[in-house]
């Protein structure tokens, strides 16, 4: 039961794309568990990029079965355009499950989400304003409408009914807005539930028939952990679990079917929305790293907010999520600093932390405290093997080896998947050393 979990130990944007492209060789199915069309994955296979939101990046390899399993919200306007864009260019979703218990996002849903963004104002939480937050909302107040009542015109009549309602009246007397039409929604999502409806299945049962069957199972995250409903910097997270646990809840799979957890980690941090960032970089290195990183939001094209490594957040990522192992990326965009900044720990009214402050108001305080590390000032991009990386580039993957107390395996020096050192075999997970 080869199950791999894979996903981002910061905000988001680590680079995950990357990563399940490399692994897909290997892969029988790819399942994303968690979130929607808030994610950008940026896949380059060949001299193609694909920029994929809600599709499992699974999707783009004829071998891999992809899944959408129930933990994730999908726009099916959105979906069925991606799936349309992939068909342009020769690639087929005809093997795509989509879990009947999956919820639905609607157009309700993704006006409430730019109308709350709206009201909030200055308070804003810098959503995507796809529509995320509001179809979780409604998941968790038994409201929400799932993918397989699309399937059934009278259920889904019915629903639709008792969420607009509740919704028409929001949007008129909170907000003064003009009511949405039921008919012309149903009318819309009945033409979706036509083309979705042969991808329709129980998720859960076919992904422990591939776990049974000792296939290999990539379960795909989204976002990041500080973006984790629970466990990130709430209130400025995603409505869904990016945690190592939202494999289980999302996927229906228990902790035991998870044989390797891959943090993919970026060798700074970057934000995009709003939200405490104790080592954000305002001045020139922010900057360059932006530039140099390409930091621009692969679904919102917003520039990414920009700082130094952060090792207790990732510290923290590594205990929440048990990660065996991180995938280190974009280290070569450190190349052009002489000196590199790592946060080892935050002060706070004379109070030092070495791990996650337990208060919101002193991570938005935190004062992070830095050691220095020497750059290496040299285009590492065509290192493929541990020993062609300069000396200052080791002490500094070395040293974040022992801050995070996680092996880092891999370290991508490149976009392209063949810009990557392998600096150790992967390592074998506990439950198969015993
Ligand atoms: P939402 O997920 O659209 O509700 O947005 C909530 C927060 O999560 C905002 O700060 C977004 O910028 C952030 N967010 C959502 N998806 C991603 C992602 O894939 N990468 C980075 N940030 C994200």
């Amino acid at each position: 039961m080869p199950g791999i979990a894979l996903l981002g130990t910061q905000w988001g944007d680590e680079g995950k794309g990357k990563v399940t492209h490399l692994m897909a060789d290997a892969m029988d199915m790819v399942v994303r568990y968690q979130g929607g069309n808030n994610a950008g994955h940026t896949v380059i296979v060949g001299t193609e990029t694909f920029k994929l939101h809600l599709l499992p990046a699974g999707i783009l390899y004829p071998h891999i079965t992809p899944v959408l399993a129930p933990g994730v919200v999908v726009d099916p306007s959105v979906l069925l355009e991606e799936i349309d864009a992939l068909a342009l260019r020769g690639i087929s979703a005809e093997k795509l499950r989509i879990s009947g218990n999956a919820h639905l996002i609607m157009p309700y849903h993704r006006e409430l989400d730019r109308l709350t963004e709206r009201r909030l104002g200055k308070m804003k939480l810098g959503t995507t304003r796809r529509g995320i937050g509001p179809a979780y909302a409604d998941k968790a107040s038994r409201i929400g409408i799932r993918i397989q009542d699309l399937l059934d015109r009278k259920i889904f009549t019915e629903k639709l009914d008792v969420a607009l309602r509740e919704k028409n009246l929001l949007l008129t007397k909170i907000y003064g807005r003009l009511p949405m039409n039921a008919d012309a929604i149903l009318q819309e999502y009945l033409g979706y539930a036509d083309r979705l409806e042969p991808h329709i299945t129980d998720t859960v049962a076919e992904v422990h028939t591939a776990l049974d069957a000792g296939k290999n199972v990539l379960f795909e995250g989204a976002q990041g952990m500080l973006l984790d409903l629970d466990h990130g910097t709430y209130p400025f997270v995603t409505s869904s679990n990016c945690v190592a646990g939202g494999v289980c809840t999302g996927a229906g799979v228990g902790p035991r079917m998870i044989d390797r957890i891959i943090g993919v980690t970026k060798a700074y941090t970057t934000r995009v929305g709003e939200g405490p960032f104790p080592t954000e970089d305002l001045g020139p290195d922010g900057d360059l790293l932006v530039e140099r990183g390409a930091e621009f939001g692969a679904t919102t094209g917003r520039k990414r907010r920009c700082g130094w490594f952060d090792a207790v957040i990732v510290r923290y990522a590594a205990r929440v999520s048990s990660l065996t192992e991180i995938f280190l990326t974009k280290i070569d965009v450190l190349s052009a600093f002489d000196r590199i900044k790592v946060c080892v720990g935050y002060e706070h009214e004379g109070k030092i932390y070495e791990t996650f402050p337990p208060h919101q108001t002193i991570f938005h305080k935190a004062v992070p405290i830095y050691k220095e590390f020497e750059g290496w000032r040299t285009d590492i991009s065509g290192a493929r093997s541990w020993a062609d990386l300069p000396k200052a580039a080791q002490t500094y993957v070395e040293s974040l080896e022992q801050m995070v107390g996680v092996p880092i395996t891999q370290i991508s020096v490149g976009a392209e998947a063949t810009e990557t050192v392998t600096r150790l075999a992967p390592v074998t997970p506990r439950s198969a050393q015993a």
